[in-house]
C-alpha cells in the first residue's frame, strides 16, 4: 500500500496537469469566440470601404500608371472607368472569378468572401461615388 501512495500521488498531479493545459488551450479569444461568419454590408461605401479593398489588392496593376504595363489599360482608381467595369458586371464577375471572366487579383487568391460581398453591394447599390 505505501508503495501505491506516491503512485497514485503521481498520476493525481501528472492528470491535474493535463486538465491545467487542456484548459489554457482553449483559453484564447479565438477558440472561445470563433468568428461567425458575419460581414457588415449595410452602408458599404466607395471612400470607406471599397478603395482600401482595391488598394491593398487591385491598384498595384489597375492604378494610372501601372495600367497600361500591368493591368490592360483598366484604371480602377479613376471613379468613371471602375463605374463603367462596375455596370457592365465584369468587375463583380473577375473578383468572383465566375466563368466567362478573368480571375482577379490576377495571380493571386480570390479575395476574402466579406470582400466581395461588399464589392456586390456597393455595386447593386448603384456603384456611387460615395
Ligand atoms: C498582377 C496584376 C493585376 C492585379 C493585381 C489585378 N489585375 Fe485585374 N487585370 C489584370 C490584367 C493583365 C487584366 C487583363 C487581362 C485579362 O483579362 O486576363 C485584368 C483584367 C481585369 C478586369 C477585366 C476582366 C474581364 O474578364 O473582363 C477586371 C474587371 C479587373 N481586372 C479587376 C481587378 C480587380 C477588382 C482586382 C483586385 C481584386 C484586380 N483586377 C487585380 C491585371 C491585374
Amino acid at each position: 500500500m505505501k508503495r501505491l501512495i506516491p503512485i497514485i500521488a503521481f498520476g493525481t498531479i501528472i492528470a491535474l496537469a493535463l486538465s491545467v493545459q487542456t484548459g489554457c488551450y482553449y483559453d484564447n479569444e479565438d477558440d472561445l469566440y470563433p468568428f461567425t461568419g458575419m460581414c457588415d454590408t449595410i452602408d458599404v461605401q466607395l471612400a470607406a470601404t471599397i478603395k482600401p479593398i482595391l488598394q491593398g489588392s487591385c491598384y498595384a496593376c489597375h492604378n494610372a500608371s501601372a495600367a497600361g504595363a500591368a493591368g490592360a489599360g483598366i484604371n480602377l482608381e479613376d471613379y468613371s472607368s471602375l463605374k463603367g467595369w462596375a455596370d457592365n458586371g465584369r468587375l463583380v464577375c473577375a473578383t468572383e472569378h465566375s466563368n466567362g471572366c478573368s480571375p482577379m487579383p490576377l495571380g493571386g487568391g480570390r479575395l476574402p468572401q466579406c470582400d466581395i460581398d461588399k464589392l456586390k453591394a456597393w455595386v447593386a447599390a448603384g456603384a456611387l461615388d460615395n
